[in-house]
Parts: C-alpha cells; structure tokens; sequence
C-alpha cells in the first residue's frame, strides 16, 4: 500500500457510510431526465478530456474503467470503503496508479475537479451519490438500478432537469442489436398496437448472492427484482414504451430478506396486459419474453429472436442494428454527439412496476403506480 493511499484511507470518514462490506463478487454480465442532450447544459466548460470519478470499485467497475480509459476519459480519483477493492485496481491499471483514492466521495467531491462521476455501488447508495454528484455539478453515468423507489426516481429526474446534467442508467441491452431492433419495429409498428408481454427470468440467485450485501435488504433495498431482474423488466418497458398502471405480485422471500421468487401480474397505462415470472431459486439460467401486437409477435429466447407476423411464416431478423455500450454514450452526450439512450425515465419505469410489485405483494392486493411516490 502507498504512503498516498494509507494516508487517505486513515482519514475519518465524515459518516453515513456504513461498513465494512463483503468481499466483492463477480457477476454475469447480461448489463439509463428526460433524454437528449441534457449533458450540454449547465456545465459550461468541460476540460477536452473529461474526467471521471469512480464511485465503488467492485466486480462491476473493471469493465466501466477499461472502458472508460479505452474511449480516452481519464479516472480521477476512486472511491471504495475496502482499501484492497481500490488497491486490486491501481494494481491492474498502471495508469490509476497516481490517481487518489478516497473512502467517502463525498471528500472527493469536495476535492478533486472533476467532470463526471461513475457509481457501482450496492444499490441503497444510489440515490444519496446521484443527488450529491448533481449537486455538486458533475454528470452521472450510475449502474442499475437507479434508485429504490419511485420518490427517489422522481427526485434525480428534477434534480437532473433543473441542473442541466446528464444522469446515464448501465443498462446495457439498450445498446445490443437483438433489443435495439425489436425497439426499432415496434415503434415502426410491425406488430401493430402492443396488446400484451410475458417474461421469465430464472436464475441461480438465491444461492449465488448468498452472504452479500445483495441479500441484505439494509443495501440492497430488495432483491432479485430489482437487481438481474430490473434489466428484464427495464428492456421489457423500453422496447415497447409500455408504462404501468397497475400490478398483482406474490413473492416468495425463499427464507431470504429479500425478493427471491415472485409472479407478477400488470396492466399498463394503454390497456395491454403482461406477466412476469422471475424465480431466484432456479438451478439453471433462462431468460426469455414475448411481446405481442395486433398483427404479430416477437419471441425473445435467451436473446435468440423470432418474428411472428400474421399471415406469414415465422423468421429469425437478419438485419440487427449496430451496438455500442453505456460508457461510450455517456462521453458522447457529454461531447454532443448523441442522446442519452438510458435516461433516468427509464429508471422511473422500472422501479414503478418493481415498486408496485414489492408493495402488492406485501398489501395482498393490486397497487397502481398512482399510489406510489
Ligand atoms: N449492468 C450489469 O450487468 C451489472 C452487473 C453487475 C453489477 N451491476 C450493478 O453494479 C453495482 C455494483 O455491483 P458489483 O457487482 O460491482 O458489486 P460488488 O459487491 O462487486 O462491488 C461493490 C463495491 O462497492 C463498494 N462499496 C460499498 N459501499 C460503498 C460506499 N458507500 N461507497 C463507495 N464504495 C462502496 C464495495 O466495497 C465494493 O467494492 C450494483 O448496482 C449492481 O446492481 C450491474
């Protein structure tokens, strides 16, 4: 350990960060105010190279860095409350080496210029990072899920909006070819009006997550529906820019604390219907959903698409758009050079149905959004 980094490390936390936390774990990565340039707003000088501060420095944030630096940004400074999590990364990238590490970014924030913040921590210090990095006039590219609760979403799209700054959600399907083309002949209208959605989600999680901080309802806020889960229900929401009306889910805790199991049962705001199957406890992984209009259907299976228009034979799309990653869109917005694909909205979206959900499930009975936030 550098002299540099003990020192900064020693340094009392000025509070609200609890820990110590569990050792990081490696995820399978499957992967958003209003949207447009919102990143030339307030800012009015951006230094040529833009600089990023990044917030947790677990499994997730290796890919965010390489990224990062591939694209020509420049890690400023890096936040963790492990040493070593910081340590593994100033070790593997030679030029992080210099950069200064802190243990709350809220000294970090106080302390080092920056343009922008990048946050991958569990998701309880979502909302309290994206508001205090807005306020501090820095750009947010934030992984999912954004926040816990329609209140906090609705809080970060008007703090985004009356700042002038870009909030970015990681959902990086939004950037995959398969979910950009189904978005694209939807809004198209291929499959005419969209009636009706079911998805299912199985994975391993229960057993996968176990002893980590995703278990923990104090830092997770909740559990598989609102971490893999919210990817399913996000490119579900965004593909076809349904919106929930209302909701009847049961869950099963499966003995955890938090969501492990749970059917859900929607109306959206246009009338179309759709259920949602996600079980934490499966031994093998499986993901798919449909998406059905009134003259066709889309079938996702594990990302393997067809297409089923009435009247004609089934096919397999061969003409899938191009893809890129949230970390290249986040320095585009910045620069000017594309909208944001994953706007705050989009986090919005999400945890109504997730929210709904959890409170549906709790009341024994349908919620609708209204009630929320
Ligand atoms: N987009 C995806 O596919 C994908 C995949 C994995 C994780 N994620 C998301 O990334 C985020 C992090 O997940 P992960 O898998 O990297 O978890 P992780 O446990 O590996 O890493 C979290 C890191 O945050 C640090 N930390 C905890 N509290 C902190 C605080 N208050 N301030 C600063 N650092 C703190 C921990 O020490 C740890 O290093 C979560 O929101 C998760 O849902 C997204």
């Amino acid at each position: 350990m550098t002299e540099g980094i003990r020192r900064l490390f020693a340094k009392p936390s000025t509070g609200g960060v609890p820990g110590p936390f569990p050792a990081e774990r490696s995820e399978r990565h499957i992967t958003g105010p209003g949207s447009g340039l919102a990143g030339a707003g307030k800012k009015e000088k951006m230094a040529d190279t833009v600089r990023i501060g990044i917030i947790g420095c677990g499994g997730i944030a290796r890919g965010h860095i390489q990224r990062l630096l591939g694209y020509g940004a420049q890690i400023a400074a890096l936040v963790d409350t492990v040493e070593a999590n910081v340590e593994r990364y100033r070790r593997d990238f030679p030029r992080l080496s210099g950069v200064p590490v802190f243990r709350d970014y809220r000294d970090m924030l106080g302390s080092v210029e920056l343009d922008a913040v990048q946050i991958n921590t569990p998701h309880a210090f979502h909302y309290p990072q994206i508001m205090d990095s807005l306020e501090a006039g820095l750009h947010v590219l934030t992984e999912k899920p954004m926040v816990c609760s329609v209140r906090q979403a609705k809080d970060v799209i008007a703090k985004a909006e009356e700042t002038g700054l870009t909030v970015l959600i990681s959902y990086q399907r939004h950037y995959q070819p398969q979910f950009r083309y189904i978005k694209r002949k939807i809004e198209e209208g291929l499959i005419g009006k969209v009636t009706a959605i079911a998805a299912l989600q199985g994975q391993d999680w229960l057993r996968g997550t176990a002893g980590t901080w995703r278990q923990k309802m104090e830092l997770s806020c909740g559990g598989q529906l609102n971490d893999s889960g919210s990817h399913l229900l996000d490119i579900l929401l965004w593909t076809t820019g349904l919106s929930v009306e209302r909701v009847m889910s049961f869950i099963d805790n499966r003995g955890s604390e938090v969501d492990i199991n749970s059917g859900t049962a929607i109306r959206f705001t246009n009338g179309a219907l759709g259920t949602i199957t996600v079980i934490g406890d499966c031994p093998v992984w499986w993901e798919d959903f449909t998406v059905w209009g009134e003259s066709g259907a889309i079938f996702s299976r594990n990302g393997r698409m067809t297409v089923a228009l009435q009247g004609k034979e089934p096919f397999e799309p061969a003409d899938l758009p191009g893809g890129s990653d949230p970390d290249r869109n986040f320095l585009d917005v910045l620069a000017g050079r594309d909208v944001n694909h994953t706007p705050p909205v989009c986090g919005l979206r999400g945890i109504e149905l997730c929210e709904a959900a959890w409170r549906s499930a709790e009341l024994g009975r349908p919620v609708s959004v209204a009630e929320l936030g």
